[in-house]
C-alpha cells in the first residue's frame, strides 16, 4: 500500500490555527494512509480506519496530483461505508470536474443517495476556465453547513474581487461544461497527456500511471538517487527536483508537498512544445544519474 497523493492545501489545513482544534491528528493521518497502488481510496480500508473520532473525508476527483478519476461504483461503495458513520462528513473536492479523459466521467458524490446531507462540494473557476490566481471558488451544501463555513472564511480571506466575479459570470455563459472552448482545451490536455506518459513510459524505473483527468503527471522518480558532482546527494523528492531545476531548467512540485517521497509532479498546464523540450531536459538530465534500488 503506498501513501497519500492529496492537494497541499488540505494537508497545511492542519497547520492552519482556525481548523487546529476540529482537525484532529489522527483524521488528518488517516486520509493519508488508505490510498491504494492506483492512487483511490479502497473503501474496505476507509471502514476498517475510521474511528467515532473521524469527522471529515476528503476526496478529489479528479485527483491532484493523480489525476485519477474515481468510478461511480467505487464512490457508492465509499457512500455507502460513510453512510454507517452518521458523525463523519465529506468534503469533495470537484475543481477538475470538466478536466477529464473520455471514457471517465464525473461523478458528484453529493449526488448518492443520502449523501447530500452529508457533503460539501467545492468547485472554483480556476482550472476548467483558465481562471488560476483569480480565487474565486464556491461550495455547495445543505444551509447549515454553508452558514457554519462562511464564518470561517469571512474571517479569514474576503472581497472576491467584481473583476473575477464579471468573469465567472462570462464563463457560466459559455454553455454546460464551459461548452466548446472548454472542451478544445481538454482535448490539447490530452494530447499532452498522450505525450507525456509516453515520454517518461520510455524512462527506466520510471512508474508512470496514466491520469484520467486534471493536468498533471505524478511520477515516481524512487529509482534514481545518486551523489552527482558539484550538487550534492539526491536523496529524496525535493533534492531531485532542485537537481532537475539546476541542470534542465524545468520546474517541477516535489511529491513531498502532497505527502509523497517517491514522486515528482508535472504540471501540462503548458504548450506542447513547452512539454516537449522540458521532457527531453529532463530525460538528459536524468542520464547522468545512477539509479539508487534497481527494480
Ligand atoms: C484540488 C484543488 N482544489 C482547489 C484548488 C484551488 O484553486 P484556486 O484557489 O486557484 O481557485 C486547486 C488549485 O490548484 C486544486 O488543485
Amino acid at each position: 500500500m503506498r501513501s497519500i497523493a492529496l492537494y497541499f492545501s488540505y494537508s497545511r489545513c492542519y497547520d492552519n490555527s482556525y481548523l487546529e482544534h476540529s482537525i484532529p491528528l489522527t483524521c488528518y493521518h488517516f486520509l493519508f494512509s488508505v490510498y491504494d497502488s492506483s492512487s483511490l481510496l479502497d473503501p474496505k480500508l476507509l471502514e476498517s480506519k475510521i474511528t467515532e473520532k473521524s469527522r471529515l473525508l476528503i476526496l478529489c476527483s479528479s485527483s491532484n496530483p493523480t489525476g485519477s478519476v474515481y468510478p461511480k461504483k467505487l464512490l457508492e461503495e465509499i457512500a455507502r461505508v460513510v453512510a454507517k458513520h452518521p458523525r463523519l462528513l465529506v468534503l469533495s473536492d470537484e475543481i477538475y470536474e470538466h478536466i477529464i479523459y473520455v471514457p471517465a466521467v464525473h461523478t458528484s458524490f453529493a449526488s448518492l443517495p443520502g449523501m447530500w446531507e452529508r457533503t460539501l462540494t467545492v468547485n472554483g473557476f480556476a482550472k476548467a476556465f483558465a481562471m488560476t490566481g483569480w480565487r474565486l471558488g464556491y461550495i455547495a451544501g445543505p444551509k447549515h453547513f454553508v452558514a457554519a463555513c462562511n464564518k470561517i472564511q469571512s474571517q479569514s480571506t474576503s472581497g472576491a474581487s467584481s473583476i473575477a466575479q464579471k468573469a465567472a459570470v462570462a464563463a457560466l455563459g459559455m454553455g454546460y461544461a464551459g461548452g466548446e472552448a472548454v472542451s478544445h482545451m481538454v482535448k490539447a490536455f490530452c494530447e499532452r497527456r498522450d505525450f507525456l506518459v509516453s515520454a517518461f513510459g520510455e524512462l527506466d524505473g520510471v512508474k508512470v500511471s496514466e491520469p484520467q483527468g486534471a493536468f498533471y503527471l505524478f511520477l515516481d522518480f524512487s529509482y534514481y538517487g545518486t551523489e552527482v558532482d558539484g550538487f550534492g546527494l539526491i536523496k529524496d523528492s525535493e533534492s531531485l527536483c532542485r537537481y532537475l531545476l539546476e541542470k534542465g531548467q524545468v520546474a517541477l512540485v516535489p511529491g513531498d508537498a502532497f505527502g509523497d517521497d517517491t514522486c515528482i509532479r508535472i504540471s501540462y498546464a503548458a504548450s506542447l512544445s513547452t512539454l516537449q523540450a522540458a521532457a527531453e531536459r529532463i530525460k538528459k538530465a536524468i542520464l547522468s544519474l545512477k539509479p539508487q534500488v534497481y527494480v
